[in-house]
């Protein structure tokens, strides 16, 4: 019996990866969802969609802060959706009330503000139901920062990935680079830090290790080592499951 046949006949689980921003958690989930045949879904991109909304809305004050009271008559009619883009080698893109932002959720702007937006409760909550939605059958990747707390509590398998802030600034840096765009690497390791900073000290859902969850030191392997690492979880904890059952 092949590989794939095994994992198709298998039961579907909840995969639920957390982390610190730019630890290599996206690209980790993305290629499991890939090789396993699941939904991938980054739940980053949807708080950064609502801060790219609030952008374009002005919802900002000019001290940084959100007008949260302006921004939440708006949140029940926000819809966030994802797409494979054909020719594109399958990469997932994000909508936007139907409008493809995958470009501009990425730039420093959304970056800088994105936290603001992520600590807000009424967001957490309306993005919460949104994920949970997206797992009702399983058979789903889901990356973020309280997959494994919030989210998802009961995954089968939760995976928390660390690298040092440094490490972190380096690949966001040189993913710019390769984007086209020029950015001191200084302005972005600020970046990285005031964002490590608001994620694990906001009052909900702060960027916590769940107590089940096994731990990755992303800093120091390489992408096939994290994926070989990734895969060995994900068969063990399928036939863990299988046993049980
Ligand atoms: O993973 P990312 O850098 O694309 O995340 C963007 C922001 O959203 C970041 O500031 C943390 C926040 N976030 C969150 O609070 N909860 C999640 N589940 C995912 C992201």
């Amino acid at each position: 019996m092949s590989e794939m046949h095994e994992i198709t006949d298998a039961p579907k689980i909840i995969v639920a990866i957390d982390g610190y921003s730019s630890s290599g958690k996206s690209t980790m989930a993305r290629e499991l969802a890939k090789r396993v045949g699941y939904i991938y879904i980054d739940s980053g991109a949807m708080y950064r969609a609502v801060a790219l909304y609030a952008l374009r809305q002005k919802l900002f004050n000019s001290d940084g802060s959100v007008n949260v009271k302006q921004l939440l008559p708006h949140l029940p009619q926000l819809t966030i959706t994802f797409q494979k883009k054909a020719g594109d080698d399958g990469v997932q893109h994000t909508l936007l009330n139907g409008e493809d932002v995958e470009k501009d959720i990425r730039d420093m702007e959304v970056s800088s503000h994105v936290s603001q937006i992520a600590e807000i409760p009424e967001v957490r909550e309306r993005m919460v139901t949104l994920q949970k939605e997206f797992g009702k059958n399983k058979g789903i990747v889901m990356d973020g920062r309280d997959i494994g707390t919030t989210v998802f509590p009961h995954a089968d398998l939760k995976v928390f990935v660390y690298a040092s802030a440094h490490e972190r600034a380096r690949r966001r840096w040189r993913e710019l680079q390769l984007k086209g765009i020029n950015i001191n690497f200084e302005d972005v390791l600020r970046n990285v830090e005031e964002r490590d900073r608001i994620d694990t000290t906001r009052a909900v859902s702060p960027l916590v290790k769940a107590h089940d969850a096994i731990e990755l030191d992303n800093g120091a392997v390489t992408h096939e080592e994290q994926m070989e690492w990734l895969m060995h979880h994900f068969q063990i904890t399928l036939e863990k499951i299988e046993n049980e059952s």
